[in-house]
């Protein structure tokens, strides 16, 4: 199976491309910087997603580049958290920009040739947050409500031409997600989801036997806890 993965360089994306890899599948990786994953030992390319004006010729280059995909994993994204106002409005359009309009780009530019072919599978990232909204989350609640709307509009379009749409909302993840953050999950082993945890459920997901679809699948740590950190 051939699987492209946007944010392929870290975290989620990174493990899943590893666990890909494991099972005997061909990873191709989107992200800005594959400085930091140095050893990727597949097709990997270098864009910013959020750049919305340049997505459309990139893609189209992309699409050619890969006909035969099978599937896609749309898992780049970012949180930034505050009170509403202490966003401006770049900024404010920047996380809807990557956390939910990249993915619909992404899956606008590869939906025709997987309808066409009869067969094909998009994974998207969602997030607890596409479940509840949570205080200082609201930008990223949105954008991850949108995701969790645009799945399953997109499971009721494309069911009767053999593609299938599968959510993943993971709770907390110990991952460089939390970097830029002033709070992180628990360090305690039961605190925290592990990117491979994340990744062996996607990989369940995508080979499924066909003709049954996962449509949506939570999962969490044992015990939730924020650190804040000093
Ligand atoms: N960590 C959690 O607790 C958690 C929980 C639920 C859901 N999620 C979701 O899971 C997904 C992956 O998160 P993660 O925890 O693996 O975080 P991560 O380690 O920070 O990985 C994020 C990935 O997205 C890529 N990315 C970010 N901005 C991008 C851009 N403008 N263009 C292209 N690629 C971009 C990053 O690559 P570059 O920096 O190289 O571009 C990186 O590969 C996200 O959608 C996140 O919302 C995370």
């Amino acid at each position: 199976m051939q699987v492209l993965v946007t944010g392929a360089s870290s975290g989620i994306g990174r493990a899943t491309c590893q666990a890909l890899r494991a099972a005997g599948h061909t990873p191709v990786g989107i992200a800005r910087d594959f400085g930091k994953y140095p050893e990727a030992d597949f097709a990997t390319h270098a864009i910013d997603l959020a750049d919305l004006d340049g997505l459309p010729s990139y893609l189209q280059k992309l699409v050619a580049a890969h006909p035969d995909l099978d599937a896609l994993v749309l898992n780049a994204g970012a949180g930034r958290f505050g009170e509403l106002e202490q966003f401006s409005y770049t900024q404010i359009r920047a996380q809807i920009d990557l956390n939910f309009t990249s993915h619909a780009y992404v899956a606008r530019a590869f939906l025709p040739q997987f309808k066409r072919a009869g067969r094909g599978h998009l994974v998207f990232l969602g997030s607890e947050a596409a479940l509840r909204g949570g205080q200082k989350g609201g930008l990223y609640c949105a954008a991850k409500f949108a995701l969790r709307g645009f799945a399953q509009a997109l499971r009721e379009e494309t069911a009767r031409s053999g593609v299938r749409i599968t959510l993943v909302n993971p709770g907390m993840v110990q991952s460089p997600f939390f970097a830029a953050l002033d709070f992180q999950p628990g360090a305690d082993a039961d605190q925290h989801i592990l990117p491979d945890d994340v990744a062996a459920v996607i990989v369940q997901a995508l080979t499924a036997r066909a003709g049954t679809v996962i449509d949506e699948i939570n999962l969490s740590p044992q015990k939730k806890v924020i650190d804040k950190k000093k």
